[in-house]
């Protein structure tokens, strides 16, 4: 978590920074801060930070300016510590003449600060972080090399080598003008090539504006910058390789545009994502998919006999309608682990077993360690991965990814409706090397085809969705209900309702409302029913009942032309018809609308909801 952006070049930093962090912030909005030095030696770092939103730091740097060409800047989910001023980063060493930003945890920071505040180290926050400050002043103050700059970076190297936990850091010193040092383990860091100018942040997002010759860097590589030259090692000082990338989306591509927020924008994106998943991917004479950056031959798919799903949060709910899928269309046993579970479980996986990880950041940790929990036992894991050039995409065994463009929005919506539309093709594209006949595969991908002007028409369904949440906004909590390929669907709705407009609310598979949820059920507790007309439409009618037989509001999402529920339930919303199995991808739609409408008539901060972050870097 977090987000880290510094600069060095002939500009004045601190705008550039500032636009940086706008851009960086659903990464953490907790504090923020920015140090800046000019070229001279003598002259000391500028800090300023403060808790709360981005503007607060913007306030306080009218105010108090600071001036300078090399900088480095951070915003904080916070982790150990309040988010307070002093919590805020960059934090400096004892001498003042450091100053480090990091993203990650340093999980032996105790012991270590221990040891520092015995040799005379006064703290002044409580972070782990700061405890990286004080170690690299240390190994800076005690180092006999006269050379600044490799004075600086041995004792990074030095400090790094006493950390146990993860890092992004970048790291500055006074005595070292015009000179970044940034290094990473385990949170990610890219460099960013300008003429005259180089920049190092947590996501290409922050610099696309400036420049799109970027490296992403590997865990232990460390990078030294100034405005005209760059080279990289690793922590142990040894050479390290990399390549250099051009970056393939557009600054605007990140902006809001005409709408109030990144979610809307993101929700109503979706009929080009959708198409963006399965474009180049359909092969009609076939009747199947091809996804070639599996980079598996015929028959090593052929061999699969069972595939394991990973992720987290909404990325996880999309493997569970994976699950569904892959096991009706390619029957083929599937399960999906929760990426935090399955990197300390130790699930017992076989030779023929393929492992999945799912994820729109490329980033959370978790799933990255999931990830190589999978590889370390020698299995093949490949990715589904909106961010290109993320960890998991370039450290999986291949995969495929979603071109769904930036998502900014915390609240994920777009990267579900194409991960489950990735999924769907991989199901297609295994179930036709197994029982899926032809015409059923022709079906498939002639629906597939029109999911985007499906999805067209139920986002003009935007205004209904909004009299609908404002009719419930005194709600106590929300039930969402769903049965087989639906039942992830109400889980994703649920954490969509929860995230954005802080309503508790939970997802069931509607059949287990009688097993103890129907306690809950009250003239205060809305029910959601996701149900279009399929193989259980009639089984969730007769539960929609037992939830109006004890006066429980309830919203139905269901099939074009069901009428019939709009003389049972209280408010309906229609999908178009669909094949059961791509329903989750149309009926997530109004769910996503849903909350987002509740959020607002709540006066939520819908893009950065409180607590959360985008991309979850830390344990
Ligand atoms: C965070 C976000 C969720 C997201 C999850 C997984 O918790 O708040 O919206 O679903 O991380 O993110 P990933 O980038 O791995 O898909």
């Amino acid at each position: 978590m977090c987000g880290i952006i510094g600069y060095v070049g002939k500009a004045e930093a601190t705008p550039i920074l500032l636009e940086g962090l706008r851009r960086l912030e659903y990464r953490g909005y907790d504090s923020s801060g920015i140090a800046v030095m000019n070229g001279s030696s003598d002259a000391p770092i500028q800090t300023r930070k403060r808790s709360g939103r981005l503007d607060n730091l913007r306030t306080l740097l009218t105010e108090k300016p600071a001036a300078g060409h090399c900088g480095i800047s951070h915003t904080r989910w916070a982790t150990h510590g309040e988010p307070t001023d002093a919590n805020a980063h960059p934090h400096n060493d004892s001498s003042g003449r450091l100053a480090l930003v990091h993203n990650g945890v340093i999980e032996n920071y105790q012991v270590l600060k221990d040891h520092l505040e015995e040799d005379g180290h006064v703290f002044h926050s409580q972070t782990d972080s700061e405890v990286l400050a004080h170690l690299v002043g240390n190994a800076y103050d005690a180092s006999n090399e006269s050379d600044p700059q490799r004075r600086l970076v041995e004792a990074v190297r030095e400090a790094l080598h006493q950390v146990a936990g993860t890092y992004g850091i970048v790291a500055m010193h006074a005595d070292a003008p015009g000179f970044l040092v940034g290094a990473r383990f385990g949170s990610p860091l890219v460099v960013g090539l300008g003429k005259g100018e180089k920049f190092l942040a947590s996501d290409v997002g922050a610099i696309v504006s400036h420049t799109t010759d970027a490296i992403y860097l590997r865990d232990r590589d460390l990078v030294c910058l100034t405005e005209d030259d760059f080279s990289i090692e690793n922590v142990d000082g040894d050479q390290a390789e990399y390549e250099v990338s051009t970056v393939d989306f557009t600054p605007e591509q990140a902006e809001k545009g005409e709408y109030p927020h990144y979610m809307l924008k993101e929700i109503f994106e979706q009929p080009t994502s959708i198409q963006n998943a399965f474009r180049g991917r359909l092969i009609d004479d076939q009747a199947s998919a091809i996804l070639g950056g599996l980079q598996l031959t015929p028959r090593e798919l052929r061999d699969v006999d069972r595939i394991v799903l990973c992720g987290c949060g909404t990325a996880s709910h999309a493997a569970m309608v994976g699950e569904y899928l892959i096991e009706h269309l390619a029957r083929i046993p599937t399960e999906v682990e929760i990426a935090s579970e399955f990197r300390y479980r130790n699930p017992p996986l076989d030779k023929n077993t393929l492992v999945f990880v799912i994820s729109q950041s490329g980033e959370t940790i978790d799933t990255l360690a999931a990830m190589r929990e999978g590889q370390r036992k020698g299995h093949r894991v490949l990715g589904i991965v909106n961010s290109v050039g993320s960890t998991i995409a370039r450290e999986s065994d291949g995969g495929s990814y979603l071109y769904s463009g930036p998502e900014i929005g915390v609240a994920a919506t777009k990267s579900f409706t194409s991960q489950v539309t990735l999924l769907a093709l991989l199901a297609i594209l295994l179930g036709r090397m197994r029982h899926l006949s032809v015409d059923a595969g022709q079906q498939l991908l002639k629906e597939l085809r029109e999911l985007p002007a499906k999805v067209e028409k139920i986002l003009l369904q935007s205004e209904h969705i909004r009299q609908i949440a404002l009719k419930y906004l005194d709600a106590k909590g929300m039930l969402f209900l769903g049965r087989q390929f639906n039942y992830p669907t109400a889980l994703e709705g649920a954490l969509k309702m929860k995230e954005i407009s802080y309503i508790f609310a939970s997802g069931h598979a509607a059949a287990e409302l009688k097993h103890g949820i129907i306690a809950l059920v009250s003239e205060e507790t809305p029910s959601v029913f996701i149900m279009p007309r399929d193989s259980v439409y009639e089984k969730n009618v007769s539960t929609l009942e037992e939830v109006k037989a004890r006066k429980g509001p309830v919203i139905a999402i269901t099939t074009e032309g069901s009428t019939e529920l709009e003389r049972i339930a209280d408010d309906v919303i229609y999908i178009p018809p669909v094949s059961e199995c791509l329903a989750p991808i149309l009926a997530a739609i109004p769910l996503q609308l849903l909350s987002y409408h509740f959020a607002v008539a709540l006066d939520c901060d819908v893009d950065k909801p409180r607590n959360l972050a985008k991309s979850v870097t830390v344990e």
